[in-house]
C-alpha cells in the first residue's frame, strides 16, 4: 500500500516514473546488521534485502535507531547506504536519505577517487519504495524508535560511475551524520558512524529441501570462551560430533550466535578431522595456530561449514548429505572462529558456532569436496608489490579423465579459498575447447568473508573436462615475495567444489613445472644463453630461498606472470588416499581454450548522440 505521506514525498521529489504496483512490499530472506566502528549495538542499523534475477534489481530495507522519536530534521541528520568497489569511501555509490521536509527523500551522490563526495546530477539508480516510522516498545521520547526506509537498485544501473553489483562478494556500507560531517566536500570519519560489511547480495535462490522428521540436531560450539583483547582472534576448539556411532548425513547447517556478540563473531568454520575411526584427537581450546597447538590436529581441514557474517542456512541439495559418524568415519570435527574487535570491546564471553542439521536417513547420495587451483607449494609465488598478480592452477582432462565416473559429478557449491592478499577468484570449465559455464566467480573476493555458496544450478563435470582456477593478489603493502604454502601469510589458490556423488579424485590441481621453474630462475640469474649452468632446486625450501633473493624488478614480474600463464605444469591428481592417479603428471602443456565463453553483454541502453551533434563535422 502506498501511504498518502510517501504520495506527498513523491510530489515534492519531483514524482519518480514508474506504475504503483510495483511498490508491493517485497519479503526481505535476508538481514544483516550494521554496526557503526566504535559504537555500541544500540546505534546498529540493520539490512533486509531480496534479489529479483528477472528485472536484475535488489530491493533494500534499511532500519535506521532514531533517538529523538521522529523529529527527522533535528541538527540536519542524514544517513546513507553506500556501495564501494572494497568498502572504503573511495569510489562509493551512495544513497543518501536526508529530511527537508521532516522525511526522508533520497539523494544519489558518488565519491572520487580521493573520496570527495558529489551529488550524481539527474539519475534515478535508487528508487525509494516505502518509508514508515517504527516506535519502539516504551511510548516515551527516548525510546528506540526506528525509521525504515526500502529502496530499489538495479543489478547495472549502465551509470560509469556506479557500482556494478555483480554475483560475488559485495563491499557495503552505512554512514550517518549531520551538518558537521562533511567538511570541504569530504566526510570526515571522526564525525560520522561507518560500518562497512562485506555480503553477497545476489544469492542463489535455490529453494531449501524441507527437512525430515527424523532430523537432529548439533551444536558445534564454542563454551564460554573469553576473546582476548586484541582486534584479531582466531580460536579453535576441538570436539565430537554427537551421536556418531551410526552413519548420519548433514543436511543443512547455520550460525548460533551469543546475543550481544553479533557484531564480533566474524566469521567461522568446522573442519572434520579426516582420520580412522578410533584414532583420538586430544582436546584443545585455544587460539588457532598457537605453538602449543597440538600436531595431531593436523588432519582437522576438510570444511563442514563455513559461515561469514549475514550468510544464512546453509542447506544441502535434496539427493546429498555429507557424512559424518559410523564405521570409518572420526567424528571429530574443529571449529574457528574469527573474532573481530575493532573497539577493543573488553570482557566478551562467547559461545558461538554452528548448529549443524543432520539425519540417519541417508539421502542417497554422500556429498564430497574436490579441490581444484594451485598446488599448494612455493614453487607458485606472488612477487611483492603488485596491485594485480594471477596465479592460476589447471585441472587437466587428463586427470579428469582418470579421476571422474562416465556419468560425471554434479557440483552444487563452492567455496573460493586464498589468503590474505587474494582479491578475486574464478574457475572456468572446458569440454572439448569449448569453454561452457564459470564454475563460480568473485570479482571482489576477500579471505575475511569465506562462505560456501551454493551455485544457482548444479553444474555437471564429466571426464575430459578441464577446469581453469584464477586467483588475483594484491601485495602492493608487501615489501617481500609472497610464497605459495600453507600459513596465513602465504598464498593459496582454491575452489572446493562440493558436489555429489562421491568418487576417487579428491585433489586436481597444477603448478608450474620444475623445468620452467628452473629456466626462469636461470633467466634471473642473467646465465640465459650462454655456459651450462645448473640451478638446483631440490627442496621446497630452496625454492623459497630462490624466490626470496630474486630482484623483482618490473620485467622480473612480467616474466613470471608469463611463465605462470604459458609454461608447462606439474599436475596434482590425487585420489583421497593422498596417492596419486597412475598416469604422466610432470612436463605437461597446460590445456588451452579454443572458445572462450562470450563477454555477458551488458543489457544498457546504447549511448545515443543527440542528433545536433551528430551534424557537427
Ligand atoms: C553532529 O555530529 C557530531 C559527531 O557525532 C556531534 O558531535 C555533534 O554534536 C552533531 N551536531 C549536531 C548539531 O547535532
Ligand atoms: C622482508 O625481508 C627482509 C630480509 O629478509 C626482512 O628483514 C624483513 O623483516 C622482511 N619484511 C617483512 C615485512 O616481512
Ligand atoms: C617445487 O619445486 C621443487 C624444486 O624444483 C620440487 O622438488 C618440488 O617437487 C616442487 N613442488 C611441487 C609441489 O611441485
Amino acid at each position: 500500500m502506498l501511504s498518502a505521506s510517501l504520495i506527498l514525498l513523491y510530489l515534492i521529489t519531483g514524482g519518480l516514473n514508474y506504475s504503483v504496483d510495483s511498490l508491493q512490499h517485497p519479503t526481505f530472506p535476508y538481514r544483516l546488521l550494521l554496526v557503526p566502528e566504535g559504537r555500541g549495538s544500540d546505534r546498529a542499523a540493520e539490512l533486509f534485502w531480496a534479489v529479483d534475477f528477472d528485472t536484475e534489481t535488489v530491493d533494500f530495507r534499511l532500519s535506521v535507531p532514531l533517538r529523538h522519536n521522529h523529529r527527522l530534521r533535528k541538527n540536519g541528520e542524514w544517513f546513507a547506504f553506500g556501495l564501494s568497489p572494497d568498502g572504503t569511501l573511495v569510489n562509493a555509490d551512495l544513497a543518501v536519505f536526508w529530511f527537508p521536509y521532516g522525511k526522508p527523500k533520497l539523494t544519489e551522490a558518488y565519491t572520487d577517487d580521493k573520496g570527495a563526495v558529489y551529488k550524481d546530477g539527474n539519475t534515478r539508480d535508487y528508487i525509494l519504495l516505502d518509508w514508515r516510522i517504527v516506535p519502539g516498545g516504551g511510548g516515551d521520547d527516548e525510546s528506540p524508535t526506528n525509521l525504515e526506509v526500502e529502496f530499489r537498485r538495479k543489478f547495472d544501473t549502465c551509470d560509469r560511475r556506479d557500482y556494478r553489483i555483480e554475483s560475488g562478494t559485495v563491499d557495503l556500507f552505512y554512514l550517518r551524520g549531520n551538518h558537521s560531517t562533511l567538511s570541504s566536500g569530504y566526510i570526515d570519519p571522526s564525525k560520522a558512524e561507518i560500518a562497512n560489511q562485506r555480503a553477497q547480495l545476489l544469492r542463489s535462490t535455490r529453494r531449501a529441501p524441507p527437512l525430515p522428521s527424523t532430523v537432529k540436531t548439533a551444536d558445534i560450539t564454542m563454551h564460554n570462551t573469553e576473546a582476548p583483547n586484541q582486534v584479531t582472534t582466531y580460536w579453535c576448539r576441538v570436539q565430537k560430533f554427537p551421536d556418531a556411532v551410526e552413519n548420519h548425513h548433514i543436511i543443512q547447517y547455520e550460525s548460533v550466535i551469543t546475543p550481544g556478540n553479533e557484531d564480533i563473531v566474524h566469521h567461522m568454520e568446522v573442519f572434520h578431522c579426516i582420520l580412522p575411526e578410533g584414532v583420538e584427537v586430544p582436546d584443545y581450546n585455544g587460539e588457532c595456530e598457537d605453538e602449543d597447538q597440538p600436531p595431531e590436529l593436523e588432519p582437522c581441514k576438510r570444511v563442514i561449514g563455513a559461515w561469514a557474517m549475514g550468510a544464512p542456512a546453509f542447506s544441502y541439495p535434496e539427493e546429498a548429505g555429507v557424512p559424518i559418524g559410523g564405521s570409518g568415519i572420526s567424528s571429530y570435527v574443529m571449529l574457528q572462529v574469527h573474532y573481530n574487535n575493532p573497539s577493543i570491546r573488553e570482557g566478551v564471553v562467547d559461545s558461538s558456532g554452528i548448529r549443524f542439521r543432520y539425519t540417519s536417513s541417508l539421502r542417497p547420495h554422500d556429498a564430497g569436496i574436490l579441490e581444484v587451483g594451485a598446488t599448494y607449494s612455493p614453487n607458485l609465488s606472488v612477487p611483492p608489490t603488485s596491485d594485480g598478480f594471477y596465479l592460476t592452477g589447471y585441472c587437466t582432462p587428463d586427470c579428469t579423465d582418470k579421476g571422474i565416473p562416465d556419468q560425471g559429478i554434479r557440483v552444487f557449491a563452492s567455496q573460493l579459498h586464498t589468503h590474505l592478499s587474494g582479491t578475486a577468484v574464478w574457475t572456468k570449465h572446458i569440454r572439448n575447447g569449448v569453454e561452457i559455464q564459470e564454475l563460480n566467480r568473485d570479482d571482489h573476493y576477500s579471505s575475511m568473508f569465506q562462505e560456501i555458496r551454493l551455485l544457482q544450478q548444479d553444474v555437471v563435470v564429466l571426464p575430459g573436462d578441464t577446469l581453469i582456477t584464477t586467483c588475483r593478489y594484491d601485495t602492493s603493502s608487501r615489501p617481500n615475495v609472497t610464497l605459495g604454502g600453507f600459513g596465513i601469510q602465504d598464498e593459496m589458490c582454491v575452489n572446493y567444489m562440493h558436489y555429489y556423488p562421491t568418487m576417487g579424485l579428491e585433489v586436481c590441481k597444477s603448478t608450474v613445472a620444475k623445468t620452467a621453474l628452473k629456466t626462469f630462475f636461470k633467466f634471473v640469474d642473467g646465465r640465459a644463453g650462454d655456459k651450462p649452468y645448473d640451478v638446483t632446486l631440490t627442496s621446497p625450501s630452496a625454492v623459497a630461498g630462490r624466490f626470496r633473493d630474486v630482484t623483482w624488478t618490473p620485467s622480473v614480474k612480467l616474466l613470471w606472470q608469463y611463465v605462470i600463464n604459458q609454461a608447462p605444469i606439474d599436475i596434482e591428481c590425487l585420489q583421497s588416499s593422498g596417492r596419486p592417479f597412475h598416469g604422466t603428471w610432470k612436463d605437461q602443456l597446460p590445456p588451452g581454450v579454443k572458445f572462450p565463453l562470450p563477454r555477458r553483454r551488458r543489457k544498457c541502453p546504447t549511448r545515443r548522440l543527440h542528433p545536433f551533434l551528430k551534424k557537427l563535422p
